[in-house]
């Protein structure tokens, strides 16, 4: 047993100098010193030797044993130590290591187009009016020309409040709303957030629209083209050609939807104007006179026309967005290209 006990200590202290972690240090104490460690186990077998040798050996075990434990304590503090010393000089040295970068905010691509369309119309001479989100049936419908039951009624996949009011399905009711408390010469658009129960890779259930509209004794169809030809070059800083094509809608006669020549292909045909050269870009028209009637205005004496534009559509084309979605996603590495 002495042998034992001795080489017991020779082994134990050999591997105390080989550790160099407190995992290793941790295990170690373990292995020797716990209660259920090599020594204990040794000190336990002392009852089976005989009388005369057994306070000899538990005395060499014993102090065997206290050898090795101040070992080990003096082992973990200089590990403890030194990787204390590593690590406070890294936090408090290291001046390699790169500046925080602030991330700063910035606006949507949404809010960025909607700014920049406000401000083309606002150098040609509109004022900027907002309405509500949430509508009166009167003046998203009836006041346009559009009675209950009218099948174009069913162009707008309506959100319902209650049955005479909803979200707007346009931003077209603030002509009304306009026209009704103030009097001609007028140049207005109406930003704002429309509403539609529609949703795929080319509709949200919520997006915007920036309605304009300009009411004044001799206004023809040539001042409508003037005005969207300037709208469009300046939105997509070159001189594109634009292409009217008679559509139908129930506040405008004639009414047309207004086509550019694809910003992609310049009008070869691509993928994204699927093939005819051309990019639809928005509804408009002359103001239909029974508008102008339910309004108070004299139709003899007045005309105007009118205009309707998607934003996350102007975007989509001069961006090549390829989804509507991505808008609305929340997603910084689409958000931050803008
Ligand atoms: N309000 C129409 C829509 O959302 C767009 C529109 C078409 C507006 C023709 C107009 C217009 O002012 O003249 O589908």
């Amino acid at each position: 047993m002495e042998l034992e006990l001795q080489s017991l200590e020779r082994e134990a202290r050999q591997l105390l100098e080989t550790l160099s972690d407190s995992h290793g240090l941790e295990e170690f104490r373990i292995r020797y010193l716990g209660r259920k460690g090599q020594f204990s186990t040794i000190l336990r077998k002392l009852g089976t030797v005989s009388e005369e040798d057994r306070p000899r050996l538990g005395l060499l075990a014993n102090s065997l044993k206290e050898n090795i434990e101040r070992l080990f304590t003096e082992r973990l503090t200089e590990i403890q130590s030194s990787s204390g010393a590593n690590e406070k000089s890294a936090i408090s040295l290291d001046l390699t290591l790169p500046g925080r970068i602030m991330e700063t905010g910035r606006l949507h691509p949404v809010t960025q187009i909607m700014q920049e369309v406000c401000a083309i119309f606002e150098n040609l001479g509109f004022s900027v009016a907002e309405g509500p989100d949430v509508e009166q049936d009167y003046y998203n419908f009836e006041a346009l020309n559009i009675p209950a039951h009218h099948p174009a009624r069913d162009m707008h996949d309506t959100f319902y409040v209650s049955d005479s009011i909803l979200l707007r399905t346009h931003t077209s009711p603030m002509q009304a709303r306009i026209m009704e408390t103030r009097q001609p010469p007028l140049r207005v658009i109406a930003p704002g957030k429309v509403y539609r129960c529609d949703s795929d890779i080319t509709h949200t259930p919520m997006f915007h629209q920036v309605e304009g509209f300009l009411v004044d004794k001799h206004v023809s169809f040539a001042d409508l083209k003037g005005v969207l030809t300037v709208f469009t070059q300046k939105m997509f800083e070159q001189e594109l050609p634009l292409r009217f094509r008679p559509s139908f809608f129930p506040f405008t006669e004639p009414s047309a939807e207004v086509d550019i020549a694809c910003v992609i292909c310049g009008g070869s045909g691509c993928r994204v104007c699927k093939k005819s050269g051309w990019l639809e870009i928005l509804g408009s028209g002359m103001i239909d006179p029974e508008v102008f009637r339910m309004v108070g205005y004299d139709p003899e004496v007045y005309s105007g026309f009118a205009f309707g534009l998607g934003i996350e559509r102007i975007a989509m084309l001069k961006y090549g967005i390829d989804d509507i979605r991505l808008y609305y996603e929340n997603d910084q590495r689409f958000l931050s290209q803008f």
